[in-house]
């Protein structure tokens, strides 16, 4: 039986400055320290499935700049398969994040070689995207190439998990080829149209789920932070599954530990409540720890820490 992963996605260079809080709308703050990580929300979730010890290959593409060999060799590393990872000419993407002392942060991405990432390259790479039990994608790549993944994943009846960050307005057909849609609560927000200060308690993760389910994806995990996360099956479990208390120091990347803990535990046999909690497992772990990819656990720390509990 085949056993491999492949997510499709952005590859970035973080640069990451960490001050008392995030600034504020115009405001300059001082910093504490700088550092850089290799990041990415594709790249962050290919390296969290790798470190779980599952079979993963990445579709992406880095600059041909000094970033672009550092973040290909930082995938290697954590052993995802990088052969359908290309260069161009160009920049690599980055990533600028503020991260603040409670470990809340907030990103700009810049694109760089992610645009680059087009239906062609779907193509080229449907070798090793036919051999695929899951796929995994975010939307820090062209619109039109998540539209060709999302088409090849229904035409070969490959589950495919969508994580809509950044979050935007989504086509029907994309929504529709979903098998797992993943929104946080800001992505909640816009998805669902809800105002950008609204709080998404459980009650209104409960009704945007519903709503999400209507648009097409066949199942819905709503990310909610210290809250837990709510799951919203197609075979009608309805569930808030609370997340772990742990001390946050960066939060960057929590969403993508959450995503590559789920789809493993899931492919691994678990039911999907099962495999939310081995999630918020994984996504807790990495919460406690600074930076994006450096911060995934492997599948023995995630034993250790829910033996923990
Ligand atoms: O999800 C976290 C990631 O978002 C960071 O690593 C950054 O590169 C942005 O893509």
């Amino acid at each position: 039986m085949r056993k491999l992963i492949v997510v499709v996605g952005s590859i970035n260079l973080d640069l990451v400055g960490n001050a008392e809080r995030v600034p504020l709308p115009g405001e300059t703050l001082t910093g504490r320290s700088f550092s850089t990580f290799p990041g990415g929300k594709g790249a962050n979730q290919a390296v969290g499935v790798a470190r779980l010890g599952y079979p993963v290959s990445m579709v992406g593409k880095v600059g041909d700049d000094s970033f672009g060999s550092a973040l290909r060799g930082a995938l290697r590393k954590a052993g995802v398969n990088v052969k359908a990872v290309g260069t161009v000419r160009g920049s690599s993407g980055v990533a600028l994040i503020n991260i603040g002392d409670d470990g809340q942060n907030n990103i700009v991405v810049v694109p760089g070689a992610n645009e680059k990432l087009l239906p062609k390259d779907i193509t080229r790479a449907s070798a090793v995207l036919r051999t695929a039990e899951m796929f995994l994608t975010q939307l820090e790549i062209p619109l039109i190439t998540m539209e060709t993944l999302a088409v090849f994943a229904h035409k070969n009846k490959i589950p495919l998990m969508l994580d809509p960050a950044p979050a935007r307005e989504l086509p029907k057909g994309l929504l529709q080829c979903a098998t797992w849609i993943t929104p946080n609560e800001s992505e909640t927000r816009i998805l669902c149209g809800l105002s950008a200060n609204e709080p998404v308690t459980p009650a209104t993760a409960a009704r945007c789920a519903e709503l999400l389910l209507e648009r097409g994806p066949k199942n819905v995990l709503i990310k909610m932070g210290s809250q837990g996360v709510f799951l919203a099956t197609g075979g009608g479990t309805r569930e808030m599954i609370p997340a772990f208390a742990v001390k946050a120091v960066d939060s960057t990347a929590a969403g993508d530990a959450f995503n590559a803990g789920f789809a493993v535990s899931l492919l691994s046999g678990a039911a999907p409540v099962q495999a939310a909690r081995y999630a918020s497992a994984v996504a807790a772990i990495s919460v406690t720890r600074v930076g994006a990819q450096p911060s995934m656990p492997t599948a023995r720390e995630v034993e250790r820490f829910l033996n923990s509990q």
